[in-house]
């Protein structure tokens, strides 16, 4: 008879014929860092995530290294918003000096920059607004802008996440010209109109004042066309490609990780973290194994690198 439990039988059978394991290198911790002192704010949607003012972060970065977590990624959540979030380009920018301060201090993390608008603009959107709408041409020349601020900060990594047309071409060509011509693009190739978000949202403090996001971001109803845009930020030069959120797109990650062979990226969002903490706080749950499980599940559908807020849980549950 055929009898697939044969190998199911003992723990140490199981582990032989296991076909994915997690380990700590495949995360990627998000880092909110709002500008100003003495901050240490709790997200109340985000139970274990918090706000850090530059002044206060080093116990945190301590502990991510401490984990043998290798990369971050930060958010930075200025004082000043205006209608075109000039302010992401500030060379003395609260991203600006969170990337000097993070690489002088922790030389072995990579420094992965979120590159976008909406939390520096005072509408909340991802780029400048014309016609009541996000125009996607001249948000690219202030994401070039924004770019070449992050990287002359020392960021090992940019990762647009506006969804604007032609963003990885426009990056990929001012890196180049200005010599950094070794600096990844790890694209939000894949970035649905997600309610999932939402937690974020509060999070960063950047909600969209008006409308929706979804003239830029993809309808959530929609296969084929994650195809496509991954095609283009593929053939712009993108290094790694990312699917968000990560657990209802399980099927995406997939079909991304058989037609491509770039690193895959999946964004486990806040939304997802949120449902998790909070059932598990009810005791409905098993928090634990219910992350564990969500993140394999990631590894398994086609993801290389998975940016999580339960790094630092996951690494804790790795090192047992
Ligand atoms: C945009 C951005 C968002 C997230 C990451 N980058 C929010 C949005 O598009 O509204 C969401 C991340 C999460 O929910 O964890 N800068």
């Amino acid at each position: 008879m055929n009898r697939t439990r044969r190998l199911r039988k003992t723990h140490s059978l199981r582990n032989l014929v296991r076909e994915t394991k997690l380990q700590v290198e495949d995360f990627i911790y998000p880092l909110f860092i709002e500008e100003g002192k003495n901050i240490e704010t709790e997200i109340v949607s985000m139970p274990g995530i918090k706000r850090f003012s530059l002044d206060r972060i080093s116990k945190e970065l301590d502990e991510v290294v401490a984990l043998d977590i290798q990369a971050v990624l930060l958010f930075g959540i200025p004082t000043h918003k205006d209608a075109e979030g000039t302010e992401t380009w500030n060379e003395k920018g609260i991203m600006q000096e969170a990337i000097r301060f993070i690489k002088k201090n922790y030389p072995s993390l990579t420094v992965i920059t979120d590159v976008c608008f909406c939390e520096y603009t005072n509408h909340g959107h991802c780029g400048i607004i014309f016609d009541n709408d996000v125009d996607n041409d001249s948000t690219l020349t202030n994401i070039q802008k924004q770019v070449l601020s992050h990287v002359k900060a020392g960021a090992d990594m940019v990762a647009p996440s506006g969804m604007m047309d032609g963003t990885i071409e426009a990056i990929r060509s001012v890196l180049d010209e200005n010599n950094f011509v070794n600096t990844p693009i790890m694209a939000y190739s894949v970035k649905y109109a997600s309610a999932f978000y939402g937690p974020f949202r509060d999070a960063a403090d950047s909600a969209p004042a008006f409308g929706d996001r979804r003239t830029y971001q993809m309808d959530p109803a929609n296969r084929n066309e994650a195809l496509v845009e991954a095609t283009y930020d593929d053939m712009e030069g993108a290094d790694i490609l990312m699917v968000k959120p990560a657990l209802s797109y399980l099927d995406i990650i997939r079909d991304l990780k058989n037609s491509f062979d770039k690193p895959i990226a999946a964004y486990n969002v806040s939304g997802e973290y949120a449902m998790v903490k909070a059932a598990a706080a009810k005791g409905w749950i098993d928090g634990e194994r219910i992350m564990m499980e969500s993140l394999l599940s990631m590894k398994r559908a086609g993801a290389s690198l998975i940016i999580t807020y339960w790094a630092k849980d996951a690494a804790r549950v790795l090192k047992k």
